[in-house]
């Protein structure tokens, strides 16, 4: 019998999985067909499994997450105690987030928010430019797509700044951690990109004591998750003024509500959660590569702490 693997995700890339796995000898079940393979199905492969979900698979020996994050896999009666969770390592997710951020950081950098608002107003209005190197970029938690997002910026000539619980080193970065680094770290972030995990560490780390000490007229981009921020304490900060722009991509509720107030905000640019999307074809390997290990009896890689949350 083949290994078999089920597979929950957020989007419809069933096919895409299907041929990835497929190479590797894997079959590929829908989320929909897994009754009728309940013996057979070792690997689950998940985007925000309802309680009990993972619970009811009899023979399920790995679950690996769809996304980079794992919070969605936090909670009682997600994963049974005891299995082991896989964080998703997908160089193709990397490449878009880092595709995002730069998107983002180049957009407030350039004005192009005041241009566009411009443009609107027919107003005929240059202003100065300055240089890359004369703008702050930092970016909080220097994991797997903090870290390529900074040596990015740094690539094209902004000064970075990073700051991530433990310490890092990254070249080109100036590195911050923990508390006692973090108001140095925020006090210079001209844009601040915020790519950290959620933990109950960092549930509201975001708030008006962290965005207070931001550089006046700074902007913030929000990658991570929505409970990383207080959204009154953001939108205080923008309307007073001492933000000029926020680009979020992720809400304390998804979809955001209607009558949220960052829909119809003049600062705030929003995407729905679509910043990077895990690609089949670059994030199989790595699935296939831990499977290997397990079947070999090897310790897998890239496993989660559900404790920790990360
Ligand atoms: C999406 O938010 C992810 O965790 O990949």
């Amino acid at each position: 019998m083949r290994d078999q693997i089920v597979i929950k995700s957020g989007y419809d890339q069933f096919p895409a999985w299907e041929r990835a796995f497929a190479d590797a000898g894997i079959q590929a079940i829908r989320w929909e067909d897994r009754d009728d393979h309940l013996d057979a199905i070792r690997y689950a492969l998940v985007w925000k499994p309802a309680p009990g979900d993972l619970a009811a698979l009899p023979s399920l020996e790995i679950v690996f997450s769809i996304g980079a994050g794992v919070d969605h896999l936090v909670g009682d009666d997600l994963v049974p105690a005891g299995l082991p969770v896989v964080r998703n390592v997908d160089p193709g997710l990397t490449a878009g987030m880092v595709e995002h951020v730069l998107y983002h950081v180049i957009r407030f950098h350039r004005r192009m928010a005041d241009y566009e608002a411009d443009q609107r107003a027919g107003r005929w209005k240059p202003r100065l430019q300055t240089p890359a190197s004369s703008h702050t970029a930092g970016i909080m938690g220097l994991g797997e797509l903090g870290g390529a997002c900074a040596r990015a910026l740094a690539g094209i000539g902004f000064r970075v700044a990073g700051w991530s619980r433990r310490p890092r080193v990254a070249e080109g970065v100036d590195c911050f951690h923990g508390r006692d680094g973090l108001a140095e770290f925020l006090s210079r972030s001209e844009t601040l990109v915020c790519l950290l995990p959620l933990t109950a560490e960092t549930c509201g780390v975001i708030c008006r004591e962290t965005l207070a000490l931001l550089p006046a007229g700074a902007c913030f981009i929000n990658v991570g998750r929505g409970p990383l921020v207080v959204d009154g304490d953001l939108l205080a900060a923008l309307d007073s003024g001492h933000l000029r722009g926020a680009a979020l991509d992720v809400f304390h509720r998804e979809p955001l509500p209607p009558d949220h107030p960052y829909w119809r905000h003049p600062r705030v640019t929003i995407t729905p959660h679509v910043a990077s999307i895990t690609q089949p074809a670059t994030s199989a390997p790595h699935i296939i590569a831990n499977i290997r290990r397990h079947q070999a009896g090897e310790q897998l890689t890239h496993l989660a702490d559900l404790a920790l949350g990360y």
